[in-house]
């Protein structure tokens, strides 16, 4: 419980939700290290996994990049099922996909300069939050 768990080079997580944010696919590395089957995922909220050090600033952003078909990349702090915390680099995009819109994240391995400058930015934008 509350332990960061390091995602190795070699991981990719990546999962798929509706306009609504809902899950529609997660892959196996997802499940891994999060620590869900994949049925406790899909068809929940994608918030199943928001660490509340996240700021809300950066979900904002996010939303409104994909809404717009433009292309989001940032450095994303996970809560796993148990308490336990990932770092991930998240890219986030819209696909069509038979007439329908869908949102597609890819996460891999982020560097450790990025996460202690995630650190420090998601701190001040907390503070501003209160
Ligand atoms: C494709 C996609 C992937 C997302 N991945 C994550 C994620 O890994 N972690 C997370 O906390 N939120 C993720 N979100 C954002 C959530 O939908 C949600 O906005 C966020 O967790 C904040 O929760 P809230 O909107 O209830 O405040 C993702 C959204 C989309 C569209």
């Amino acid at each position: 419980m509350n332990n960061e768990i390091e995602i190795s080079k070699n991981t990719m997580i990546v999962s798929e939700t509706d306009t609504k944010g809902i899950i529609t696919y997660a892959n196996n590395d997802f499940c891994e290290i999060a620590g869900f089957t994949k049925d406790e995922l899909i068809g929940q909220p994608h918030n199943i996994l928001r660490h509340q050090d996240m700021p809300k600033s950066a979900f904002k952003d996010l939303w409104e990049k994909v809404k717009n078909n433009q292309t989001w990349n940032g450095i994303v702090k996970n809560r796993c099922k148990n308490g336990d915390y990932y770092w991930v680099n998240a890219l986030v995009y819209s696909v069509e996909k038979m007439g329908r819109k869908r949102y597609i994240s890819v996460r891999v391995k982020p560097t450790k300069e990025e996460i202690t400058n995630s650190i420090k930015l998601y701190k001040k934008l907390k503070v501003k939050e209160i």
